[in-house]
C-alpha cells in the first residue's frame, strides 16, 4: 500500500508563523521525501463552518493558495488543490457521519471553544467540522497528516470513523497518525494560548516586513525584572528563540538565570533571524503573485488529479455500504 500524506490549511486569513511551523515545515519535509505520496490542500469548505464574508473568502482561498506555493510545495512533487473542488469528499463526509454520535461531536473542546468564540453561529457545519476533516483524510486512504497539536482531537476522531467503517463495512482505511514538528505548538506573542490568525495581536504573518516584526516581537511581555518568573511571553520568547537562534538563546537564557539579560538584545536578535527566514518565502510569494495563469493551471491540475483518487475510494464506500 502507497505511503500517502494528506494536510490542509483553512482559508481564513493569512498564513502565519504556528501554520508555518507547526504544519508547512511538516509537509515540505513529507514532500521531499520519496517514500511518501503527499496531497495538500487549502480547506475552504471548512471555512465556511465559522462566520465568513464571501468576498473575503473568494480571495483568501487562492491567497493561501500562493502561500503554499511560496513557501515551498511544489506541484511537481505533491497535488496541491481546493478542498471545494472535490466534492466528493462532502459526499464522503455525509457517509461517514452514519458511524458517529451527535454527543461525541458537542464533547470535542476544539467544537467547544468555537461555539464559545461565536455563540450565535452554532450550527451543524461547526459540529460536522471534524467528520469533513476525516472525509479529507480517509478520501485519499492516507495514513500520515502533518498538523500541529492542536489538530490530535480531531485526529482521533478519524481514527474511531476508520475502524468503525472498517468494522461495519470491511472497508480498509488506516489509521492516521500525526506528523509532527519542532514547532507543533507555538505560543501566542501575548503570553497566553497560541499562536492563532483569530485572535489579534497573538500572531506574526508570513508576510510581515521586517519593522513589523520587530514590532512584535518587541511587544512580547516579558518580565519586568531579569532572573525573575518565567511568564508566558518569556515562555513565548525562548520557543521562538530555540527555534530560530538555537545557538544564542542558550546564552539569552543564562543571562536571564544571572539577572543580566537586555530583553531587547534578545527579541531584536530574535526578530532579525525571523524577518531572514521569511525572506525567501516573501521574495517568491512577489513573484507568484503576479503569474494568475500559472497559478490558475496549478489550481486545475492538481483537482484533476486528486478527483482520480478520491472518485475510487467513493465507489468502493457506496459499494460497501449498499448504495450502488
Ligand atoms: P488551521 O487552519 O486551524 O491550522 C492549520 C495548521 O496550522 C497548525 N497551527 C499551529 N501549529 C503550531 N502552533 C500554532 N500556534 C498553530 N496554529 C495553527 C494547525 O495545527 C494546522 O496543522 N482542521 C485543520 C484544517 C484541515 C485539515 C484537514 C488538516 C481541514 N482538513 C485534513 C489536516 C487534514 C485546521 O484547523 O487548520
Amino acid at each position: 500500500m502507497i505511503n500517502r500524506v494528506l494536510a490542509g490549511i483553512r482559508a481564513t486569513g493569512r498564513l502565519h508563523l504556528g501554520n508555518y511551523l507547526g504544519a508547512i515545515k511538516g509537509m515540505i519535509e513529507l514532500q521531499n521525501n520519496s517514500e511518501y505520496e503527499t496531497l495538500y490542500m487549502v480547506a475552504d469548505t471548512h471555512a465556511i463552518t465559522t462566520p465568513y464574508n464571501v468576498e473575503g473568502l473568494k480571495t483568501g482561498r487562492r491567497e493561501v493558495f500562493i502561500d503554499y506555493l511560496s513557501a515551498g510545495l511544489d506541484p511537481e512533487k505533491s497535488i496541491l488543490f481546493l478542498q471545494s473542488d472535490i466534492g466528493e469528499q462532502v459526499e464522503i463526509a455525509f457517509y461517514l457521519s452514519s458511524v458517529v454520535s451527535i454527543a461525541r461531536m458537542q464533547h470535542l473542546p476544539t467544537y467547544k471553544d468555537k461555539v464559545t468564540q461565536y455563540p450565535n453561529s452554532n450550527t451543524m457545519a461547526l459540529l460536522n467540522y471534524p467528520i469533513l476533516m476525516a472525509a479529507d483524510i480517509l478520501a485519499y486512504k492516507a495514513s500520515l497528516v502533518p498538523v500541529g497539536v492542536d489538530q490530535e482531537p480531531h485526529l482521533e476522531v478519524a481514527r474511531e470513523i476508520a475502524r468503525k467503517m472498517n468494522q461495519t463495512y470491511g472497508m480498509d482505511f488506516p489509521e492516521p497518525k500525526r506528523f509532527a514538528t519542532q514547532g507543533e505548538y507555538i505560543p501566542s506573542l501575548t503570553g497566553e494560548g497560541k499562536m492563532s490568525k483569530t485572535v489579534s495581536g497573538s500572531y506574526i504573518n508570513l508576510t510581515d516586513s521586517k519593522e513589523e516584526i520587530q514590532k512584535k516581537v518587541r511587544s512580547i511581555p516579558t518580565a519586568t525584572e531579569a532572573g525573575g518568573e518565567i511568564t508566558g511571553g518569556l515562555k513565548t520568547l525562548f520557543m521562538l528563540g530555540r527555534i530560530f537562534i538555537p545557538d544564542e538563546t542558550i546564552r539569552f537564557k543564562e543571562d536571564f538565570m544571572n539577572g543580566t539579560l537586555r530583553f531587547v538584545d534578545f527579541k531584536d536578535a530574535l526578530s532579525e533571524a525571523i524577518a531572514k527566514d521569511l525572506e525567501p518565502f516573501q521574495e517568491k510569494r512577489a513573484q507568484i503573485s503576479r503569474d494568475t495563469e500559472y497559478v490558475d493551471r496549478v489550481i486545475k491540475e492538481g483537482a484533476e488529479k486528486a478527483r482520480v483518487i478520491v472518485k475510487k475510494t467513493l465507489h468502493e464506500l457506496k459499494s460497501k455500504m449498499g448504495l450502488t
